[in-house]
């Protein structure tokens, strides 16, 4: 069965049991708390909480549809057998329509009878402090058919939501196919608040989540997602000799993402979701580069995407795509570039520098391999996943989360935010309190000495010993200076070294007495050419373009004869 008649199969079967086929939405949600819609649900989340009225806006209390959703916490896994960034996700939706039983009746006709296909088992919702097992959804899969194996999983497995900071959620019944999950249907019958509180939900609601790129796999009797008819006719395009599978896998899960996030509007950056953009095409020129192939077959994989899919979702378009990626194919050049200058100057290459390389100019491990050769030669791609992990593990250990009475206080290095966007936010304004800081040195000629800094979310701030008013020319020149770093877009990294060495090396830090043998130092720019270089805690932005423009706006005397100067960041 081809991937576009399940699409076809399953917006029908629900039409006629009376649901109504709403498109897609775009891949950017209307909801600030999520930079990507992830699952089918997003776009109906008002309908659950009773906040908008499905009846109306949709003539029914159920919907169903084929989302375009992207999920990208797992980016450098891609290239494996199993993980994607883009998907489509099958769902059926009510909003105080059809309960439990209609839902794992439907659900249970669709597999088997529309399908075909033979269920393994079925899992519920096993019960723990707070909610209790869901013993009616058993109850519903034995009545429809006894001899079926019924397993009870908790928290992890079998409970779902909410998307964000707060919205509906519930327990899970998920189906099994050929030792795969491929459906989950959720009950939503709670709303959990930013505290975690789960409230019962005035409307109880089905939201469904059917992985089409599974299905296929499943309904094709393919090992896997990338033999699907969604994969096949994309990797063909590529050279097949001497090209990993990994390769291919990377490329077309990549540019299939890449395709519909340019058609939904996004533009490559060094924020948000433009950021993301930016390391998928990038991963693709890296990976055409390495392996000897042409951007041409690329512009075929974009033509061929529309082909496939152009019919299903109208937006896509092969000119934007190919002018996107001409476009950001030219400015990563010099990075790229920059990078390999960077490797040239290695001696060795270890799984902790080949990190920093990937860090810093989005070196993939294959390009270092590759390139380095005999340089190389001791590296492994175990030394460097776990390097990455370990570098992963410190900023997880650093984003200690506690719950207060008022909401999550999320505690990272230097800065504490109420939920993740406020971190960013604060991230970024503390980075660029480092540029304004080492701006303003370079236009008044001395080091300053800090007396104190602080951020919210709307601004940052800092005080420093100097004893006459910095005048609006210096504070425009600094505030030029500090908008040409970020402009160029440079690295900010950090090490850890022996105290005295950060003080010899020319760091900044105003708390010398208080510092251990051992501190921290944050660098912005190149190791030999730094712009910025200060004793912190963190966190920082990787890149300085991810700060965004920085504007001066205020500039006072403060007590014990400090000046005092506040910046915002657009
Ligand atoms: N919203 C549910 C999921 O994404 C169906 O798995």
């Amino acid at each position: 069965m081809l991937s576009k008649e399940i699409r076809e199969k399953f917006l029908k079967f629900f039409e006629s049991k009376g649901h109504t086929i709403v498109p897609s939405s775009s891949l950017l949600p209307t909801d600030p708390s999520v930079l990507f819609t992830t699952a089918g649900m997003q776009q109906f989340k008002p309908y659950y909480t009773g906040a908008a009225d499905a009846s109306k806006d949709f003539g029914s209390l159920s919907t169903v549809s084929i989302q375009k959703s992207m999920r990208t916490s797992d980016i450098d896994e891609v290239g494996d057998l199993t993980h994607l960034t883009f998907f489509e996700m099958l769902g059926n939706f009510s909003f105080g329509g059809y309960w439990k039983k209609e839902a794992i009746e439907y659900a249970h006709e669709f597999v088997t009878k529309e399908m075909g296909l033979k269920i393994d088992y079925v899992s519920v919702f096993g019960g723990d402090s707070d909610v209790p097992a869901d013993e009616e959804s058993e109850q519903i899969w034995k009545s429809i058919d006894s001899s079926l194996i019924v397993k009870k999983f908790g928290r992890g497995d079998n409970f779902w939501g909410p998307t964000g900071n707060e919205g509906p959620c519930g327990p899970t019944t998920e189906i099994y196919v050929n030792g795969v999950e491929i459906w989950n249907v959720v009950f939503n019958q709670y709303f959990q608040h930013p505290d975690k509180k789960l409230e019962p939900l005035k409307i109880q609601g089905i939201d469904t989540g059917m992985g089409l790129e599974r299905l296929a796999a499943v309904a094709q009797n393919k090992n896997n997602i990338f033999e699907t008819d969604l994969f096949e006719p994309l990797i063909q395009i590529l050279p097949e000799d001497e090209i990993p599978d990994r390769t291919h896998r990377i490329i077309s899960d990549h540019s299939r993402a890449a395709a519909f996030l340019i058609c939904d509007g996004v533009t490559p950056s060094n924020k948000d979701q433009g950021y993301v953009l930016r390391r998928l095409m990038r991963r693709v020129i890296v990976q055409c580069h390495v392996n000897g192939i042409e951007l041409e077959a690329i512009y075929d994989i974009f033509e061929k995407i529309v082909e496939l899919y152009g019919k299903h979702y109208p937006e896509l378009d092969f000119g934007k795509m190919k002018t996107a990626f001409i476009a950001e194919n030219d400015k990563f050049q010099k990075t790229f570039k920059n990078g390999l200058k960077e490797m040239e100057k290695l001696s060795s290459i270890d799984g902790t520098s080949a990190f920093k390389l990937y860090e810093s100019f989005g070196l993939p491990f294959e390009v270092i391999q590759e390139v380095g050769k005999e340089k190389a030669s001791g590296l492994t791609r175990e030394a460097f996943e776990e390097e990455r992990k370990r570098h992963q593990e410190i900023s997880r250990a650093g984003a200690e989360k506690k719950f207060g009475g008022h909401g999550i206080v999320i505690k990272e290095g230097e800065l504490s935010a109420e939920n993740q966007e406020e971190l960013k936010k604060k991230t970024r304004l503390h980075t660029a309190t480092h540029i304004v800081v080492a701006a303003l040195e370079k236009v008044l000629g001395e080091k300053l000495i800090q007396a104190g800094s602080d951020i919210n979310t709307e601004r940052l701030r800092f005080d420093f010993k100097f004893s006459r008013k910095v005048t609006p020319e210096e504070l425009k020149q600094a505030e030029k200076i500090a908008n040409e770093v970020v402009e160029k877009d440079l690295p900010v990294s950090w090490e850890e070294v022996a105290t005295d060495e950060a003080f010899s090396a020319g760091a900044s830090g105003a708390f010398r007495h208080k510092y251990g043998d051992r501190v921290k130092v944050y660098t912005i720019g190149d190791k030999n050419n730094w712009f910025s270089k200060e004793i912190c805690g963190g966190p920082h932005v990787t890149h300085s373009g991810e700060v965004g423009h920085i504007t001066i706006t205020k500039e006072e005397s403060v007590s014990g004869g400090n000046r005092r100067i506040r910046a915002t960041v657009d």
